[in-house]
């Protein structure tokens, strides 16, 4: 008999639910005696000592269900070592209700910080086995993310929406993409959407560079052009700011766009507008190819389980399916490398990065 507990954690995903599928199934399937509980809303209900039990009929018809059955939440690492406004010491909270469930794993699905919080547990002895969700690709230890697919679907989708508008009124677009402090998911749906602009946080823009590269456009009779622009974005200058410094500056401003979009209207004379389609990018159905890596890596994860080798995260690397200990996933982080050649190609097509 084994007792596994399921926790997703972080900002949701389109195939959180595929990713749960996959590991139940799997378990269902090798194991004759599994039970299955739900610790709800992510490590608040791990502290808290919030759950529901899961039956295999919980996991049918979610593959194709965003977000999660189980609720998340964001739980910040640097609080987790601090105790909360009653004085409770939320490690021993989440080791003690681990051993109260007496759960011989727990399945914890999430991104950036949630892995900080993962390896935590793993080295306070839990069994832990990770899952790499986000829709932002940015973690380190795995080709790809499940969610990122989906993401750039959306954003994709809005930045070709906004290519006949903008045709017709001739207007200059910035599509803002999100992404957190890295570009992939910018990059990918400016390049799928023929952005003729992208601007992401590992390249730091020039905005004259910006504006001669519109300017050239109108000049080859090309009445509009799109920017697909990273929440992240950081000009040259900016780049050299504090993070203080910046959040201050940023108040001005809805977001990043509508700095850049003052900017560029203030020297072209150009009538610019604003898409912002937010979290509508982590909504919806999970894509076919973010199926597929969730059925996998929830199979994979259940493997770990089966074979009782803990503390790793299932991560894709070259296509396969490898696991990956937590201590080299904690505390980094995978960014765009301006140097790596998916860079020189959208470069070679004509994109402008602004440096
Ligand atoms: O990490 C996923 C993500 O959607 C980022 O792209 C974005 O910066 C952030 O979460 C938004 O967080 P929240 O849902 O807490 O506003």
């Amino acid at each position: 008999m084994k007792r596994i507990g399921f926790l997703t954690s972080g900002g949701d995903c389109q195939s959180l639910n595929a990713t749960m599928r996959g590991v139940a199934k799997t378990l269902y399937e090798k194991i004759e005696d599994v039970e299955i509980i739900g610790v709800l809303d992510g490590y608040k209900g791990l502290i808290y000592g919030n759950y529901k039990k899961l039956n295999p009929r919980d996991f049918s018809g979610i593959l194709t269900e965003g977000g999660t059955i189980i609720g998340t939440s964001r739980q910040p690492f640097k609080l987790m070592r601090e105790p909360d406004e009653n004085g409770m010491d939320k490690v021993k909270a989440m080791k003690n209700n681990y051993a109260k469930w007496k759960l011989d794993c727990l399945v914890i699905l999430g991104g950036n910080g949630t892995h900080k919080t993962a390896n935590l547990l793993s080295e306070e002895g839990l069994n832990v086995v990770t899952c790499p969700k986000t829709i932002d690709n940015d973690l380190y230890g795995t080709d790809m993310t499940f969610g990122f697919q989906s993401a750039v679907n959306i954003a994709t989708a809005a930045i070709d929406n906004i290519h006949t508008t903008a045709s017709s009124h001739s207007r200059v677009f910035i599509v803002e993409v999100m992404g957190h402090s890295v570009g992939w998911l910018t990059l990918h749906a400016g390049i799928a959407g023929g952005a003729d602009i992208v601007l992401i946080p590992e390249i730091p823009y020039d905005i004259d560079k910006v504006v001669d590269a519109i300017n050239k456009r109108t000049e080859q009779g090309k009445k509009f052009s799109i920017l697909a622009v990273a929440e992240g974005a950081l000009s040259k200058e900016d780049v050299k700011l504090s993070k203080k410094d910046i959040k201050k500056k940023m108040k001005m401003y809805p977001s990043v766009s509508y700095m850049i979009g003052a900017e560029i209207e203030e020297k072209t004379g150009q009538e610019i507008r604003i898409m912002v389609p937010g979290h509508t990018q982590r909504g919806g159905i999970p894509c076919p190819y973010d199926r597929v890596i969730s059925s996998r890596l929830g199979a994979a994860a259940a493997e770990l389980i089966i074979k009782e080798k803990y503390g790793y995260m299932v991560g894709i690397r070259n296509n396969e399916i490898v696991p990956v200990p937590l201590s080299e996933v904690a505390g980094k982080i995978k960014a765009v490398n301006p140097d790596s050649s998916i860079i020189r190609e959208a470069k070679n097509l004509g994109i402008c990065f602004g440096d």
